[in-house]
């Protein structure tokens, strides 16, 4: 999908308890279907807990900290925040124990979604990057969502009708530039993982969907300038001299980027359509149009005269020393 057209509301698809009348709302009763959504306490994460808990869905929005707690619960009585770090496994099972009794607590069945979408973004020259670094976003961006999907796999097994896993992919991980390596390396490996998994859920009916949103206005691109930042701080000297003018580009690039992206509640109408929507699609290339049409473009393109448009457009000297 390209841009956000066409992805209103989807009619009901059925489900436990009350009269629907369109995505997740029941006409009495408290909220029927269930979703969790990863990295809830700002930007994607948080306008998608907005956006379904007024679909109708009791929202679990996972959470690392006190503000994120109180950024979920000011969304409203249907949001309940757990405390869910990525990167911590036994958060990860106690998370899902909690969804498992709050869920019987209300008498709903199972979890009609999973929302995987928490993420960070480490940026840097590979040849310097802290090998932890990159392990970091791998673990955060990649082992922690199979993790996740993992230990709640149980309760999204007893949807009915069958749940939905979507996770939040990337054009990073259709396209990799320079000094994006560690983010793209993330996302392009969730290309593959939503789409093995989704051939491995297919005798369930659960259907896997991939989010890809170009640019969006979120604090993520803040938190990545300041993470790289801190890592240049301990780069050899020697990295200035050979990528810093290379850097800088790329990072005044990305800062345009941040701030001329699409609001996250752009992304979070994909969300609702591949979790409500009768027939959901697998992939939703969620930019404006021209930005879309670029992406895959550049894509396609053989890989030497992408280098080529790339090295120009970002304003990189070929013949850096
Ligand atoms: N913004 C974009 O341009 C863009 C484009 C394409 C894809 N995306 C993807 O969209 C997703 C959401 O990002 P965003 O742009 O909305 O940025 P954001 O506002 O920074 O949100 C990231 C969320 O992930 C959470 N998180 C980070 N590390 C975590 C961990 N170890 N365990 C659990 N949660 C963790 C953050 O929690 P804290 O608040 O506690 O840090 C926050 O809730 C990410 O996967 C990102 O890669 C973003």
């Amino acid at each position: 999908m390209t841009g956000t057209g066409g992805m209103e509301a989807e009619p009901e698809r059925g489900g436990a308890g009350g009269t629907r009348t369109h995505a997740g709302r029941v006409e009495a009763g408290g909220p029927s279907r269930a979703v969790l959504i990863t990295g809830a306490s700002s930007g994607i994460g948080l306008a998608c807990a907005h956006r379904l808990a007024g679909l109708g869905f009791l929202v679990f929005a996972g959470v690392r900290s006190e503000a994120g707690e109180h950024a979920a619960r000011a969304l409203g009585p249907s949001v309940l925040p757990v405390r869910l770090d990525l990167l911590d496994a036994a958060a990860v099972r106690a998370a899902a124990d909690q969804v498992a009794s709050e869920l019987s607590q209300r008498a709903v069945p199972g979890l009609a979604g999973l929302v995987n979408n928490a993420g960070v973004a480490v940026a840097g020259p590979l040849e310097f990057l802290p090998v932890e670094a990159f392990r970091e976003q791998m673990e955060i961006n990649v082992t922690g969502q199979l993790a996740v999907t993992q230990a709640f796999l149980p309760l999204l097994r007893r949807a009915d009708p069958p749940a939905r896993i979507v996770f939040m992919g990337s054009v990073s991980g259709l396209l990799a530039l320079p000094f994006m390596g560690p983010y793209s390396a993330s996302k392009f490996a969730l290309e593959a993982l939503a789409d093995s998994l989704r051939l491995e859920l297919l005798p369930w009916g659960i259907h896997v969907a991939l989010i890809e949103p170009g640019s969006v206005r979120t604090p993520i691109w803040q938190k990545g300038a300041a993470l790289a930042q801190r890592m240049a701080d301990r780069f050899p000297p020697e990295a200035e001299r050979l990528y810093g003018r290379a850097m800088r580009a790329v990072q005044r690039y990305a800062a345009r980027l941040g701030e001329t992206g699409i609001a996250p509640e752009e992304v979070a109408r994909a969300v609702a359509h591949a979790l409500t929507a009768p027939r959901p699609r697998t992939r939703y290339l969620v930019a404006p149009p021209r930005r879309a049409r670029t992406t895959r473009l550049l894509r396609w393109l053989p890989d030497r005269v992408r280098d080529r448009l790339l090295t120009k457009g970002l304003r990189l000297s070929r013949g850096r020393d």
